[in-house]
Parts: C-alpha cells; sequence; structure tokens
C-alpha cells in the first residue's frame, strides 16, 4: 500500500490541499471523494454516524478512524477513546489534530478490551469479502466488555446494479454483490487496488448469528444505508 488516502489526509491538513482523492470500483466509474468530507465535525456528518456518536459510552475504539473525526467528537465529551487505522499517514493527521490515544494498528492486531467499537463509512468494507466476515467479527466480538456495542454502518449496494427498466444485472454465478474491487488515485498516482464490502443488513445479521452476535437495526439512512448494533448473545 502506497498510502496515498494517508498522503491526501496530510495535505489536507497541512495546509497543502489542491486536488481530491478520486474513487471507482468494478461495477461504477470515476467518483471524487472530496478531501473536506473526511474531515467533517458532527453537524456534517449523516444521520446514522450522528446516531452513532450518541450511542457511544464507555471506552472506545474507533476502527478505521481516518483523520479522526469520529475520535475528536467523542474525546470532546469525556470519552476515552482509542483510534486505529492502517494508514500511517492518517494516524499522524488524527494525532496532530489532537486525538490522544492513537495507533498504528491492523483491526485484527487489536487486543485490548472496549464497551463500543465504532467502524464508521461504510464499516464493512474493512472485511473486504465476504468469506471473511466471521472472521472479524469473531475478532470485535472477542474485543467487547460485557454489555459492549459494534456500530458499524453499510449500504445495500443492490440499486447499483439495476438498469433503466427496473431490472436487475447481478450475475447469481457471481460473488456476493456487494463485494467490490476499489480503486483510489490521488494527484496522478495509483493506489494498489484493494477490496471493498458492502453488506446488506439481511447478510450481516445472518453472519453475526452464525458468530453468536445479536444484530439489531439502530437507523435507516437516506439512500439504502443503515446503522446497526451488534452485541453479544
Ligand atoms: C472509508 S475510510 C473511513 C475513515 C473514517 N472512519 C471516516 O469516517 O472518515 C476507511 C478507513 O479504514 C482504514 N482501514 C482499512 N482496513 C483496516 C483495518 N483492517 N484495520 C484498521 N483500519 C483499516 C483505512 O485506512 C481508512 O482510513
Amino acid at each position: 500500500m502506497k498510502d496515498l488516502f494517508g498522503q491526501a489526509l496530510l495535505d489536507y491538513h497541512n495546509g497543502n490541499y489542491t486536488e481530491d482523492i478520486i474513487t471507482s470500483t468494478s461495477i461504477s466509474g470515476e467518483d471524487i471523494l472530496p478531501l473536506p468530507y473526511l474531515f467533517r465535525d458532527f453537524n456534517e456528518m449523516p444521520n446514522l454516524e450522528q446516531k452513532a456518536l450518541k450511542l457511544a459510552k464507555g471506552n472506545v475504539l474507533d476502527v478505521g478512524c481516518g483523520s479522526g473525526s469520529h475520535s475528536l467528537y467523542l474525546q470532546k465529551n469525556g470519552l476515552d477513546v482509542k483510534g486505529i487505522d492502517i494508514s500511517k499517514g492518517a494516524i499522524d493527521v488524527a494525532r496532530k489534530r489532537g486525538v490522544l490515544n492513537v495507533k498504528v494498528l491492523n483491526l485484527l492486531e487489536e487486543t485490548e478490551t472496549f464497551d463500543t467499537i465504532l467502524l464508521m463509512m461504510n464499516g464493512t468494507g474493512i472485511f473486504q469479502e465476504l468469506v471473511q466476515v466471521s472472521k472479524y467479527l469473531k475478532h470485535l466480538k472477542g474485543l467487547l466488555k460485557p454489555n459492549g456495542q459494534v456500530l458499524i454502518d453499510s449500504s445495500d449496494i443492490k440499486y447499483m446494479y439495476e438498469d433503466d427498466d427496473g431490472g436487475f444485472w447481478i450475475d447469481t454465478n457471481a460473488n456476493y454483490y456487494g463485494e467490490l474491487d476499489y480503486f483510489l488515485s490521488y494527484k496522478g498516482e495509483k493506489e494498489t487496488p484493494m477490496k471493498w464490502l458492502y453488506l446488506d443488513f439481511k447478510t450481516l445479521k445472518l453472519a453475526c448469528e452464525t458468530v453468536g452476535l445479536k444484530c439489531d437495526p439502530i437507523l435507516e439512512g437516506e439512500h439504502y444505508d443503515y446503522l446497526a448494533c451488534l452485541r453479544q448473545k
């Protein structure tokens, strides 16, 4: 990984904002990811994220914290927060913005336990592909304190396969339709392609059941997105 995402966050934080990140996926063309969005404050966050922040309690792990927007809000409200991310640039920025407890760490290498674990901005993306979901869910379950909760958002992206006549062109012999290849470029450089998973609520709930987690819907967003809360059974 070249960490272009982290580089873009660093540029923005250091006042060198000239370009946005360009993304595309295996089923969609180029899209702009505006850097200011990655530095949003509470009022600029979608309802689902605001709701998750309001539900957070106790000591919190912000998984894939990026520039630390959610961690900062919680820290300012008196919660004990740890932000982790595999992007060194992102962790540098989160630290510079004032998040006190941050670490370059893969979720699968985290060992502490938490009352709340947050995975925001398509939190299931980190699972990468359907076959890996139970591994990540089992790991998350092991990081929960008694009565702890995982707050995670995602979307049912079936709508992306809809054609003009309202029919769907999903290839039923292919992998799960929410498994995408994700491409990112910044300032003309291409990041190593990665896998990014969108999970519909029903599939997430089923996967949770197989590993002994309860999965409740908390809120639906405006565009097939949702916030879910996972707890130990
Ligand atoms: C879509 S960004 C979201 C950033 C931030 N949560 C936000 O809402 O602005 C996903 C983040 O997850 C991080 N990430 C991806 N896989 C990870 C993993 N296995 N462990 C920790 N962080 C991961 C990426 O580096 C990236 O910063």
